[in-house]
């Protein structure tokens, strides 16, 4: 199906690509993705406090070999007192170049709801043409060296989240970017909560598999506390490319939009997910590895049409 220029409630997007989130923070970022071909810009994830991350201290936190990108980045941000503040900046350049812009946000504590709703609260008063709810980051630290749980790993804690927002006052749609499913069931189980409480109005997934940090006769690939990491690209494409089917079967009909993402590094690969039903495809791994976002993302498009 040709794409229509629209992802959810958001219209006026010139192209069925954008990046995913991870590549994009600050507004240096907006301006160089800003002259690229996507059809949106997605900012963050921004946290409500300042995180320095995973890798602050010159840590390795991303390793991409033979297909697989292995991160445990930890969504470093500047923190939500200093991003609102960007943020106007941000849509001014992202909207002289004709393309929304999306900020990602990511609640990080035992409070998702309460955080969630200040976090879309703010990114839509400083100007977001949307934003995006990070229910799967599998690289959240905690204390005892474990990692945070995700939100969309667990349906009830999800729509809780999201009737919180309606009932705060919050009335504009948002989207959700979610982590693999462990089956169609469960899929359908999170699809049904996120078309119930009906503010969702696009789904971006799958978000990064967490595995274990793999190991090398060197020691652990990445340098960061545990063993679990987000796993992504192209390695991960058929994994993605199933996940992607069980998320448009459990929003087919809803008027949520599925967007697509992990693996996608080539026009195949984007018009396969687009074949499924995503009314569009994302990646962070193409941007990570690529030394020219212009032109790469030319040829991914031309591509796309030829
Ligand atoms: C290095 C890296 C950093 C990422 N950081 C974020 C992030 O801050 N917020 C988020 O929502 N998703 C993040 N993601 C997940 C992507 O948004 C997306 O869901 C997907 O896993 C990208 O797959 P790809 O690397 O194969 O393109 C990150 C992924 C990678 C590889």
């Amino acid at each position: 199906m040709a794409f229509e220029g629209r992802i959810g409630h958001l219209e006026g997007i010139e192209s069925p690509w954008g990046n995913a989130g991870g590549v994009v923070k600050t507004v240096r970022d907006v301006e160089l993705m800003a002259r690229t071909g996507v059809g949106w810009i997605e900012a963050g994830s921004y946290t409500l406090e300042p995180r320095e991350g995973n890798g602050s201290h010159g840590e390795k936190v991303y390793h991409h070999a033979h297909g697989s990108t292995f991160n445990s980045l930890g969504m470093p941000n500047e923190g939500m007192d200093e991003v609102e503040t960007q943020i106007p900046e941000m849509i001014e350049i992202a909207h002289a170049h004709h393309k929304p812009l999306v900020v990602n946000v990511a609640p990080v504590t035992d409070k998702p709801a309460e955080e969630s709703v200040e976090l879309v609260r703010r990114a839509y008063a400083a100007g977001a043409d949307a934003v995006l709810l990070n229910a799967g980051c599998p690289n959240v630290v905690t204390e005892d060296g474990g990692r945070h749980e995700l939100l969309s790993c667990n349906p009830i804690e999800l729509g809780r989240v999201l009737v919180e927002l309606t009932l705060q006052g919050i009335e504009r749609p948002l989207f959700v970017r979610t982590s693999p499913q462990a089956s169609v069931d469960d899929t359908l189980r999170l699809g049904a909560v996120m078309r119930m409480t009906g503010n969702v109005s696009a789904v971006f997934t799958p978000n990064t598999w967490p595995v274990r940090i793999p190991k090398t006769g060197r020691g652990p690939m990445l340098d960061v506390p545990g063993d679990t990491c987000g796993m992504s690209g192209p390695s991960v494409a058929d994994a993605a490319y199933d996940q992607t089917v069980w998320m448009t079967e459990a929003l087919q009909g809803n008027g949520v939009d599925v967007v697509s993402s992990s693996g996608i590094m080539t026009a195949g690969e984007l018009q396969a997910r687009l074949d499924l039903g995503a009314v569009a495809g994302a990646g962070t791994t193409f941007y990570f590895e690529s030394q020219n976002w212009q032109g790469d993302t030319d040829r991914l498009l031309s591509d796309l049409v030829s």
